[in-house]
């Protein structure tokens, strides 16, 4: 899909986001529990947003491209440069806008901006496997089942099994001209 065709923006989360943001986390309360816990107050939301200031990590909301209203989050965690020049993935839709392909494109287009403009090598998503709508979500952009990780990460009070689902910037068809600087020669 051209960038263009896109119902949907990505831009970055910002201090100026807390009543919109807030006012959705509260409303998908239902759709998020139990796989996803989001800052649900002002004192964590702007923690929140001091975390992804910082170099490693990016979290972008999908907007809307006709109301510019909030669709979703998609966080870039984790990113390794080096050997690796890989990074995890964390998202969620927010209830007035799920179930509509918003993610998807949003998807889309975070995968561009991680192999195309940070020059990753390969993206992750780590998924509990009762956690369907997440596993079709990945499925639909050409993620692969890569394995199963036994208590792999700490959710909702317990360490909880996990799918381990990737795509590799050649998967997706979008190889950067250049690798990344940090990327050894050989
Ligand atoms: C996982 C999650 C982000 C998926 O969100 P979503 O709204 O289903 O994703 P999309 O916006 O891409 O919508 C896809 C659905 O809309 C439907 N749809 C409707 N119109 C569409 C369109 N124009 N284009 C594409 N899909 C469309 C699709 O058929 C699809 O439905 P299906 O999954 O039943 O096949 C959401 O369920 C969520 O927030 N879950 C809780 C948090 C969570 O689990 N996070 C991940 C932890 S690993």
């Amino acid at each position: 899909m051209a960038q263009n065709d896109h119902r949907v923006i990505l831009r970055p989360l910002t201090a100026g986001d807390e009543h919109e943001f807030l006012a959705l986390v509260a409303a998908s309360t239902d759709l998020h529990r139990p796989w996803m816990s989001l800052p649900a107050a002002p004192p964590a939301f702007h923690a929140y947003v001091t975390r992804y200031e910082g170099p490693d990590e990016e979290s972008l909301l999908v907007c809307r491209r006709d109301t510019g209203a909030i669709a979703g989050l998609i966080n870039i965690n984790s990113i390794i440069r080096g050997r690796f020049q890989s990074a995890s993935l964390g998202y969620a839709a927010f209830a007035p806008s799920t179930g509509r392909g918003y993610m998807s494109e949003g998807l889309d287009l975070v995968m561009r901006h991680a192999f195309e403009r940070l020059r990753l090598h390969r993206l992750e998503a780590q998924i509990q496997p009762e956690n369907h709508a997440s596993i079709r979500l990945v499925r639909r952009a050409g993620f692969r089942n890569e394995g199963y990780s036994p208590e792999l990460l700490f959710i909702d009070g317990a360490w909880r099994d996990h799918e381990r689902w990737a795509i590799t910037n050649a998967m997706a068809g979008m190889v950067p001209a250049e690798p990344h600087p940090t990327r050894p020669e050989r």
